[in-house]
């Protein structure tokens, strides 16, 4: 069987100055799959989310998603080709409820645009209540929706990245990036966040990179692992063989085995 790649990452560099954050790494996605990234704090995994997603430009490298090389192309217009994220510090409008970073994010697929959406008109009211109730689709398969008209920022911690998912869910994805999703959740929402990226994997059929520090829910849930080290790949295998990598043990996991460290 023939399985497309959605996500290429073809000897990808990145430099800030004299400091190389990604040094010539490689690694693709397929579609449909749910892939980790993993490594020591300054690794450089937020960084290659950050080129993923348009915010940094590789300088040197290609990406390619479906095949199509998008370096240099803006967050806007990554976002239409559909790959969407959330942030590891979390940035919600902490002004506007539940319902409306929701809709902000439908908003940015919408082919209304903005301007469309103010000028009003019967078939944008018919596709703002169709909107509308997608978005609340996702809040509730997120768990948050007896919190649809609470402000953001009222928000415990836990919730706000939860929401951060549904907003990303919202602009219709193919790709969707989660970075340190279980960062500040207690163990029944790393629970139950282990069983909702299970369902948008599986249910929704979204391909999901999951950069994570939580080993027990890296291991749990992906089905292969790419290692950075220093921004550089040093292991990728199945999270059986990552396990037991000596390179990653002596990187990362250290020479116990992680899952005896971690208490989840
Ligand atoms: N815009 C920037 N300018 C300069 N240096 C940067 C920039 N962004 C990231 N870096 C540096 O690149 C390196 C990788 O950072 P990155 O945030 O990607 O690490 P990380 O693997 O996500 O770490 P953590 O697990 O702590 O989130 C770090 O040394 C960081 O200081
Ligand atoms: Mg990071």
């Amino acid at each position: 069987m023939n399985i497309l790649k959605v996500l290429d990452i073809d000897s990808v560099t990145i430099r800030f100055g004299g400091l190389e954050a990604i040094r010539d790494v490689s690694f693709a996605v397929d579609e449909g799959e749910l892939l980790a990234i993993i490594g020591p704090n300054g690794a450089g995994k937020t960084t290659i989310f950050n080129a993923m997603t348009g915010i940094y430009r590789p300088t040197q490298g290609n990406i390619l998603f479906k095949g199509q090389l998008i370096n240099g192309l803006k967050p806007n217009q990554l976002v239409l080709k559909g790959i969407a994220r959330t942030f590891q510090n979390i940035r919600l409008f902490s002004a506007l409820t539940v319902l409306e970073n929701v809709m902000v994010g439908w908003q940015c697929r919408s082919r209304e645009g903005l301007w469309g959406a103010l000028a009003g008109g019967k078939r944008v009211a018919v596709n703002r209540v169709e909107a509308i109730n997608q978005c609340r689709e996702y809040i509730e398969m997120v768990g948050l929706a007896d919190l649809m008209e609470e402000l953001a920022t009222n928000l415990p911690y836990g919730k706000q990245r939860l929401l951060e998912i549904a907003r990303a869910l919202a602009t219709g994805c193919n790709l969707l990036l989660l970075d340190e999703p279980a960062a500040g959740m207690n163990a029944l929402e790393r629970e139950e966040l282990i069983s909702l990226i299970r369902h948008i994997s599986k249910n929704l059929r979204k391909t999901i990179i999951l950069i994570e520090h939580d080993i027990n829910l890296v291991m749990n849930i992906s089905e292969r692992i790419v290692v950075l080290d220093h921004g550089e790949k040093i292991a990728e295998g199945t999270p059986g063989e990552i396990r037991t990598n000596q390179k990653v043990i002596e990187a990362y996991l250290g020479s116990e085995d992680p899952l005896e460290q971690e208490v989840v």
